[in-house]
């Protein structure tokens, strides 16, 4: 039986004045959900036509400064936007913005997106609670598995996302001026190199920033770090710890190695990776450290 036509017990019918408010708070739920797409795509567009450009040097100073929010949270807003348009065909949609931005990952799957979603309502109900972000994130969670991250990862993604804490404490270290392979949206500097430019064929100044993509021109990007170092720019590289691979030993091993405690939680990931990793850092003498970074973050 559909519970839209059902017929509703007597007890449990609303009275005119119920139905009155239950509009009015339907209404209220309508309005915060069309805003908070608005501003998803209203910040998609500042962004992409660089309208920010007159009173800002970058999209980042412009969130900071107008809006006081970082990008980081311009774009959870913008992924959040993306989930109600996917699901909008179904007339049923996350009311609250923490909803459906736990639902990102699952973005390039409309099916699984879907099933997620109903997923996450079941479990509340089965338990007897108010629906709560935790419910989603598991409901998401059970349908991205470590094995089939692991898949992804070997299926040659390249958009692993440096955690913000890790690049925080590094960044706080280094002041990188340069991130040289990213997308607006992910880019951690100002400057950055997106794969229409092709960071791999730009020169790297200064201070530079390097999560590669993983794939077949992993060993490409490792060469050029090692070679701008030798240039003169420092390049600090967030990269899998795969030291039985040829890059390894004829890059990385001639520079200041930082093999990180524990598997790293990529931003846009909603488990640990399936791998371990490091932080190389290019200009600066080989030498091998033992880096327990959180537990450097914790004793501050
Ligand atoms: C692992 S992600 C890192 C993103 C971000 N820089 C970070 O640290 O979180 C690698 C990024 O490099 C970009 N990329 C791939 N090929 C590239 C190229 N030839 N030049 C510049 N960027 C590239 C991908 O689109 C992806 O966003």
């Amino acid at each position: 039986v559909n519970a839209a036509t059902a017929p509703v017990p007597t007890e449990e019918r609303l009275s005119a004045a119920e139905r009155g408010r239950l509009e009015q708070l339907e209404g209220v739920i309508e309005r915060g959900l069309a805003s908070f797409i608005e501003v998803g795509e209203a910040l998609v567009e500042i962004r992409d036509q660089r309208l920010y450009r007159s009173t800002h040097e970058s999209f980042d100073s412009y969130c900071l400064e107008r809006w006081g929010f970082r990008r980081a949270h311009a774009h959870r807003l913008v992924q959040s936007a993306k989930v109600i348009r996917a699901l909008s065909p179904t007339g049923d949609t996350p009311a609250k913005e923490r909803h459906a931005r736990e639902l990102a990952p699952l973005l390039a799957d409309p099916d699984q997106l879907r099933e997620a979603w109903s997923d996450a309502r079941e479990r509340a109900t089965g338990s007897g609670e108010q629906l709560t972000a935790g419910h989603v994130r598991e409901a998401v969670e059970s349908r991205l598995s470590p094995e089939r991250l692991a898949i992804r990862e070997l299926s040659g993604t390249d958009q692993w996302e440096t955690p913000t804490d890790l690049y925080d404490a590094l960044d706080a270290e280094f002041r990188f001026e340069l991130d040289v392979c990213a997308l607006p949206h992910n880019a951690k500097c100002d400057l950055y190199y997106t794969p229409e430019q092709d960071g791999l064929c730009q020169p790297w100044l200064g201070r530079c920033w390097m999560n590669p993509p993983y794939g077949p021109k992993l060993r490409d990007w490792v060469g050029k770090a090692h070679q701008a170092a030798l240039e003169g720019a420092t390049v600090v590289a967030l990269v899998p710890a795969s030291t039985e691979t040829a890059w390894w030993w004829d890059y990385c091993r001639q520079a200041e190695i930082r093999f990180l405690r524990g598997r790293l939680r990529f931003s846009n990931a909603p488990t640990h990776a399936p791998f371990a990793s490091a932080v190389i850092v290019f200009g600066r003498p080989a030498r091998v450290i033992w880096w327990d970074w959180q537990a450097q973050g914790r004793a501050r």
